[in-house]
């Protein structure tokens, strides 16, 4: 793998994640900074996608670098049969990095291993989307001021969400303690609980939000992955299991936020964004400083 890819979170150490919010804060104060000019960035989703590419078109494009790539595997050569390693090596001949959603799981590790220019996962599957972990790190930090001993409550679908997989990885290294709440269908998988039993993390799961939620730092919702469903009528049977009301905020911390990676279905009711808690919208804001923050890295730039 190329080294500076970033394909799974844990390709990030501690101190790197730390440098990339960093890195951030300073493109928060100025995202428009010409360090891409001459470099061209491929932009590759074989999936649907709105916050992930068009922040990172943003980010691109606020550096001043060039983007090429595709928004719909539908118009390019991968319906004639081509294969993605194919697919790969030729963008890697146009490009200074790839960014790329897909729809399999470990198709971004295999990209960087075929591609000589750095690769980053826009989401792979139900397995990471490391971006989007930087960016929650990001606004649980601006939040909360810290990103140490926080109670994060993560709700919904936890079995296919991939971005709860990334962030639990990430938190990780904060002392956490986690609550995951969703159905029996929908839990954590057992790797990323055993994970934690390894690091003697605590976690506690729930299948009722109302009767926990008080204690929550922050908390995670998701939006249940209709598309990962083998069975349309499973789906059916949880897709509404939480919905988060305005009136069950009453009893929550002052300091508590509610973040979503979106897009949101049902399970925030529209009530709920008047509430100074709600902080996806900025949350997914944050998502361009953060993003320009991971290229910086991902091409070793400098100021
Ligand atoms: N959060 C997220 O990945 O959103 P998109 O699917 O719109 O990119």
């Amino acid at each position: 793998m190329n080294k500076r890819s970033l394909v799974s979170i844990t390709d990030y150490s501690k101190e790197d994640i730390l440098e990339v919010l960093k890195i951030a804060s300073e493109f928060e104060k100025n995202p428009n900074r010409n360090l891409l000019e001459g470099k061209v960035v491929a932009s590759l989703f074989f999936e649907p996608s709105t916050r992930t590419r068009l922040s990172f078109e943003t980010a691109i494009s606020r550096m001043g670098g060039r983007i090429v790539g595709f928004s719909d595997a539908s118009s390019s050569s991968t319906t004639k049969g081509e294969s993605l390693k194919d697919t790969t090596k030729m963008v890697d001949n146009y490009c200074d990095l790839i960014v790329m959603r897909h729809p399999l799981e470990g198709a971004a590790r295999f990209a960087s291993e075929v591609a000589d220019v750095p690769v980053i996962n826009a989401g792979d599957g139900a397995n990471q989307h490391p971006t989007q972990t930087m960016l929650d790190l990001y606004s649980i930090y601006k939040t909360q001021g810290t990103l140490e001993n926080l109670n994060i409550f993560m709700v919904g679908d936890l079995k296919y969400g991939r971005t709860v997989h990334s962030l639990l990885q990430a938190m990780s290294h904060f002392n956490p303690t986690f609550h995951f709440i969703s159905p029996k269908e929908l839990e954590m998988p057992k790797a990323y609980k055993l994970f934690l039993d390894e690091l003697h993390i605590p976690y506690y799961e729930h299948t009722e939000l109302d009767d926990v939620i008080n204690d929550a730092d922050i908390l995670y919702m998701t939006r249940v992955q209709r598309e990962r469903f083998a069975d349309p009528l499973e789906y059916e049977k949880v897709k509404n299991v939480y919905i988060l009301k305005n009136s069950m905020l009453a009893g929550t911390k002052d300091n508590m936020k509610i973040l979503h990676p979106l897009p949101r279905v049902n399970e925030i009711s529209e009530d709920v964004d008047d509430n100074k808690k709600a902080y996806y919208f900025q949350q997914a804001l944050n998502g361009v400083y953060t993003r320009q923050a991971i290229i910086f890295k991902a091409l070793d730039l400098k100021w």
